[in-house]
């Protein structure tokens, strides 16, 4: 049996705008509109059916696998709009992009709160071998693997343990 994700509900402040929003930003099709939704497709069978919602919205978190030339291409539209954008989930590290699984990666809001993101490589992806490897799995390969006895970790525990610690935190936010 083949399952796959067909559709899902995004709440927005104003759906239109918020439908238009991602449709230009990622550089996808106008949206179509179908009973009480937006309909955004991002793949070729997945759609975020925006709908309008007076209420309280709470921020869910979306991201885009994006190849490194429509990266380009995304990047330039939010800097054009001069949205603000993060290397990471938390905002902390604002006007910087991240180069998890030595890929590309960043952080923007939609209008109405949502967190989406754009990389060039899937989580983990890059494994162990990768110069910058995502936090997450880093993460569980230091939890992991025995403590060395020779080689730079040596005097870096202090150093590992902060990193942990960041990603794990990153980990609880994700
Ligand atoms: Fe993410």
């Amino acid at each position: 049996m083949a399952v796959r994700l067909n559709h899902t509900i995004v709440a927005a402040r104003d759906r239109d705008a918020a439908a238009i929003f991602l449709t230009e930003i990622l550089g996808l099709p106008a949206p179509a509109i179908l009973g009480p939704f937006a309909v955004v497709h991002v793949g070729s069978e997945i759609s975020l059916d925006f709908v309008q919602s007076d209420g309280e919205i709470v921020p869910q978190h979306y991201a885009f696998l994006v190849s490194e030339m429509e990266f380009d291409e995304i990047f330039a539209r939010i800097r054009e709009r001069r949205l603000p954008y993060w290397a990471d989930p938390r905002r902390r590290e604002r006007d910087h992009m991240n180069a998890w699984d030595d890929g590309r990666g960043v952080y923007f809001d939609d209008p109405s709160g949502h967190l989406l993101e754009i990389l060039t490589r899937p989580y983990g992806s890059g494994g162990t071998t990768a110069s910058r490897p995502h936090p997450l799995i880093a993460a569980t390969l230091h939890k992991q693997s025995p403590v060395r006895t020779d080689g730079p970790e040596k005097t870096g525990g202090g150093a590992l343990a902060a990193e942990e610690a960041t990603a794990l935190e990153r980990a609880r936010d994700e």
